[in-house]
């Protein structure tokens, strides 16, 4: 087969971002325009400016990613976009743009899932090995998944409340940290000691996760401490806290590990970024004699190359999308493998 070159569109949230893959793992060029700061100033995105932005930056942003990759809309061989799941109206910007190069270019239309994309962040310069766990953690996800091969896969437990990301911001905002928490709290958690004793999520026999009890206990102590004016030791809660955290997906993926007897392990998801949690999978997949990746750091938030890798297994079993694609704004990982099977 001759080199199959994606170009790959994601606005999902609040990045717009546009890549140009070749076969599937390697990153030709990949722009990332983030809006992060404007909408620090809300304290979270805010949906309806996050659209106005998307609609602002796109064709810039497609410009500057032909130009890095020194290429044309025709010399690539199928567009692929981001359909769900995320904010209706950033979602909608980026697929009408996909929909009117593939149109206008005729070119293949690939639909792909957010959450597909972060697990298939884990192909770039390297390659998932079958059968593998993944842990999905995000800003709107925290999924454990047993994927069988590229077409099949067994969700293991979700969360049953709040994601991982969502918490780690919550956690960060009520400590006077800007938006997104996530960096910020494990900034913060470097210069601290881990001092306050907190909940542990509940200890049952799914793999479904639970964060909501962890964070209204960290929101209700720092109103408390606030009230009756003591110091709050930022620093110090932000490091219990992320332990706390990180421990309740250690503990899922270890009965995970001890169960299935799987030995790959893959991450995923901006939370991924974290060098805590980073450090903690890789721990426990030696303890275990699991072979462990996660992406590099670029590649585990929201970006596009990683949907022109997750595109690629769809161009192969040439699974192309009619002209009448449009946005979900709710398509879990649940809902996508029932729809898939
Ligand atoms: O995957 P992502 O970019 O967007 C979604 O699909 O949701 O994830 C964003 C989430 C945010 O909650 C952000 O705070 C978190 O990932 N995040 C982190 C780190 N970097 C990003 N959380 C903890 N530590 C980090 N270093
Ligand atoms: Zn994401």
């Amino acid at each position: 087969m001759n080199d199959v070159l994606i170009l790959a569109i994601e606005t999902s949230c609040d990045e717009t971002s546009m890549a140009i893959v070749k076969n599937g793992h390697e990153v030709l060029s990949l722009t990332v325009l983030t809006q992060m700061d404007t909408h620090a100033n809300f304290g979270g995105v805010v949906p309806e400016i996050a659209s106005r932005m998307h609609t602002e930056n796109i064709t810039m942003v497609l410009d500057e990613t032909l130009r890095k990759a020194n290429m044309k809309v025709s010399d690539v061989s199928a567009i692929a976009v981001t359909y769900a799941p995320g904010l209706l109206g950033s979602l909608l910007v980026g697929v009408e743009c996909a929909k009117t190069l593939a149109l206008v270019y005729h070119k293949p239309l690939i639909a792909v899932n957010h959450t597909m994309g972060h697990i298939y962040a884990n192909n770039i310069e390297s390659e998932i090995t079958f059968p593998t766990l993944a842990l999905i953690v995000s800003g709107g996800h925290t999924d454990l998944l047993i994927l069988k091969s590229e077409t099949e896969m067994e969700l293991l437990g979700s969360t049953i409340d709040d994601s991982i990301g969502e918490v780690y911001d919550k956690v960060a905002r009520v400590l006077g940290m800007p938006y997104p928490g996530g960096p910020q709290i494990e900034k913060s958690s470097l210069l601290g000691e881990d001092a306050y004793e907190l909940p542990h999520p509940m200890q049952d026999d799914t793999y479904n996760f639970s964060f909501s009890g962890l964070k209204s206990y960290i929101i209700n102590l720092v109103h408390n401490e606030r009230q009756r004016k003591n110091e709050i030791r930022i620093n110090d809660l932000a490091k219990s806290f992320q332990i706390v955290a990180v421990d309740e997906l250690v503990r899922k993926v270890e009965k995970a590990m001890k169960n299935t007897g799987i030995k790959n392990m893959i991450l995923a998801g901006g939370v991924s970024a974290n060098k805590y949690l980073r450090s903690e999978m890789e721990k426990l997949s030696q303890k275990y004699g699991v072979h462990f990746h996660v992406p590099n750091i670029l590649y585990c938030t929201d970006n596009a190359a990683m949907i022109g890798c997750a595109a690629y297994p769809l161009y192969k079993a040439q699974k192309f999308s009619s002209f009448d694609l449009n946005a979900k704004s709710s398509e879990n990982i649940k809902t996508y493998i029932e729809k898939e099977k």
